[in-house]
């Protein structure tokens, strides 16, 4: 005879306002915050190519389009900015410039939408002639550490007098989280936040970022100051340095390959737990969705809905508008 089942987990699932009654995890627009690329000049936006949907945006623009993304429920933003190559030098000095296009941006941004949450990025990279997030060594090549820290210092005090809310430190030097605390601190800016990108990885999934910014390397690799994608307990001890140098929020960044990382992170720390889905992960949802090869936007609340249930509190998505699109028709 043959054995009636006795536990049956599908009686859970059997309508829809069951499923809904027992769901474990919730996507809200309040989790996302939205990476958005800066360019020089008056009313253009420039698509990049590798992230179909994503502009470049000129600072009008993007004030357009931030109001659009605020009528939607989206109020954090990470702005990055594609710099003139003729602005950029070793030591980024173009990446403290009061007058600059980010600073000022980021400046009539908060006046535009007082509310709005701005969270700043802070690495030389886009700032850079060698395309690195800190100092190289014009004899060795190496990264030298404690030299950026001070490049980093001055980047972020500028950004916090143009009024950034969050300085997002995504360089990966050592001790910069400390650094960048005294340098608010002592300049009256203790209320402004620190997200540190606590796990970075070395990641393939950077693509397409770096052609939006032209950012790219021009030597070498990252692999230095970036972390080991083989690498789990070394997320932990970049997260107990992270606490100990005063950081409000951690990030774990790339989201998708690192969900494990995510979810370890998050056992071992009370503070906010925030993940970067990036600019690869974007890009492969909307190329196979463009050759028909998956629905784009239930793979896209689902990679969404992934990040949260491993453990992140908010996430930096380009998904961030069209997702609130969906959130909002219900
Ligand atoms: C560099 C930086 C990178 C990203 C954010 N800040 C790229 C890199 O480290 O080369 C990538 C974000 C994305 O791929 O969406 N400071």
């Amino acid at each position: 005879m043959a054995l009636i089942p006795t536990h049956r987990p599908r009686r859970n699932r059997k309508s829809e306002v069951i499923r809904n009654m027992v769901q474990e995890t919730t996507l809200s627009v309040h989790d996302f915050i939205y990476p958005v690329f800066l360019i020089e000049g008056e009313n253009k936006t420039i698509e990049v190519t590798s992230m179909p949907g994503i502009q470049r945006f000129t600072a009008d623009r993007l004030l357009d389009e931030i109001g659009q993304c605020v009528d939607l429920g989206i109020k954090s933003f990470a702005p990055f900015p594609s710099i003139d190559d003729r602005l950029k030098d070793r030591l980024a000095q173009e990446s403290h410039n009061p007058d600059g296009l980010y600073t000022r941006t980021i400046a009539q941004i908060k006046k535009a939408f007082p509310d709005v949450v701005i969270m700043s990025d802070v690495a030389m990279d886009p700032y850079s002639s060698d395309g690195h997030d800190g100092i190289v060594d014009p004899d060795s090549g190496e990264i030298l550490n404690d030299a950026t820290l001070e490049v980093l210092g001055q980047m972020a005090l500028a950004q916090a007098r143009a009024g950034a809310d969050i300085i997002g430190p995504s360089d990966m030097m050592d001790g910069r989280v400390a650094w960048i605390r005294d340098v608010l601190d002592r300049n009256a800016f203790s209320h402004v936040s620190i997200m540190s990108y606590t796990a970075k990885y070395a990641s393939a999934f950077y693509g397409p970022f770096r052609d939006a910014l032209g950012s790219a390397p021009k030597k070498g690799d990252k692999k230095s100051y970036q972390m080991n994608p083989a690498n789990r307990r070394e997320a932990l001890r970049e997260l107990v340095l992270d606490e100990q140098e005063g950081a409000d929020m951690v990030m774990i960044k790339p989201a998708l390959s690192y969900l494990d990382v995510i979810r370890e992170v998050r056992n071992h720390t009370q503070l906010p737990v925030t993940a970067y889905n990036v600019s690869g992960e974007y890009a492969m949802v909307k190329a196979a969705a463009q050759n028909g090869w998956v629905d784009g936007e239930r793979t896209m609340m689902e990679v969404l809905m992934s990040i949260k249930r491993a453990g992140a509190d908010a996430i930096l998505t380009y998904f961030a508008k069209e997702a609130a699109q969906v959130l909002r028709r219900g």
